[in-house]
């Protein structure tokens, strides 16, 4: 890859593991913790989407709690969790290459940007309850647009912020429509595809595959 001035991540499923929250209650939830976890990540992007189609927005703390709602009620869960179940959204655990990555960049002298649906206070405790708040440049969030992923509105924050062309920004996601967003606007998108799972086609194609953020080092 060449002429990257700004590295950018999405933040969750990408930095963070969104199912990390309810695998902390698997003793309470049992075995259908990771179904109901990928059934809240699901209807929380659902609700993303379509809030964003019928312009009625709402920031992403209160879809978070919306879709865990639908969710607890789906997989027959204890209404008494969901205030447990909303605490560790906040405080969700990186993937365990996330901190060396990010620091090993950092040397690089990358500027390194989150750009997110998450609410600006929710992404600032996130951060830094893993102890990453110094590795950032910036966390730029889709509140500034009131609008979510994949809007071009979005991925127009960090290139009119730093005044640099699309395409010197290294966009990394793990979520294959983020890719395609961010691809589509112009940025060098790269899939983080941690469990061997299948792009969708959008129209777009990543310029590179990485199953663990490491890989981007070498790539850059
Ligand atoms: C985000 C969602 C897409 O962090 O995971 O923006």
């Amino acid at each position: 890859m060449k002429n990257i001035k700004a590295i950018i991540f999405d933040a969750y499923g990408t930095l963070f593991d969104v199912n990390s929250a309810a695998e902390k209650c698997k003793d309470k939830i049992g075995d259908k913790w990771e179904p109901f976890a990928n059934f809240w990540r699901t209807t929380q992007l659902e609700y993303t989407w379509l809030r964003s189609l019928m312009g009625r927005h709402k920031d992403f703390w209160q879809v978070t709690e919306d879709s865990l709602d639908k969710s607890m009620k789906a997989f027959n869960i204890n209404p008494s969790m969901k205030n447990e179940l909303l605490n560790l959204y906040k405080i969700l655990s990186p993937y365990k290459e996330v901190p060396e990555t990010l620091k090993a960049l950092k040397e690089k002298k990358f500027k390194l940007a989150i750009l997110s649906n998450g609410t600006p206070s929710l992404l600032k405790e996130l951060v830094k309850s893993n102890n990453l708040n110094n590795l950032f440049d910036d966390i730029f969030s889709i509140e500034e647009v009131g609008v979510y992923k994949p809007d071009s509105k979005v991925y127009d924050i960090p290139v009119k912020k730093y005044k640099i062309k699309n395409d010197e920004i290294a966009f990394l996601s793990a979520n294959t429509w983020d890719v395609s967003g961010g691809g589509n606007y112009g940025y060098q998108a790269i899939w983080v595809n941690r469990n061997n799972n299948i792009f969708d086609n959008l129209d777009y194609k990543p310029i590179s595959e990485i199953k663990s953020l490491k890989e981007l080092i070498n790539l850059i």
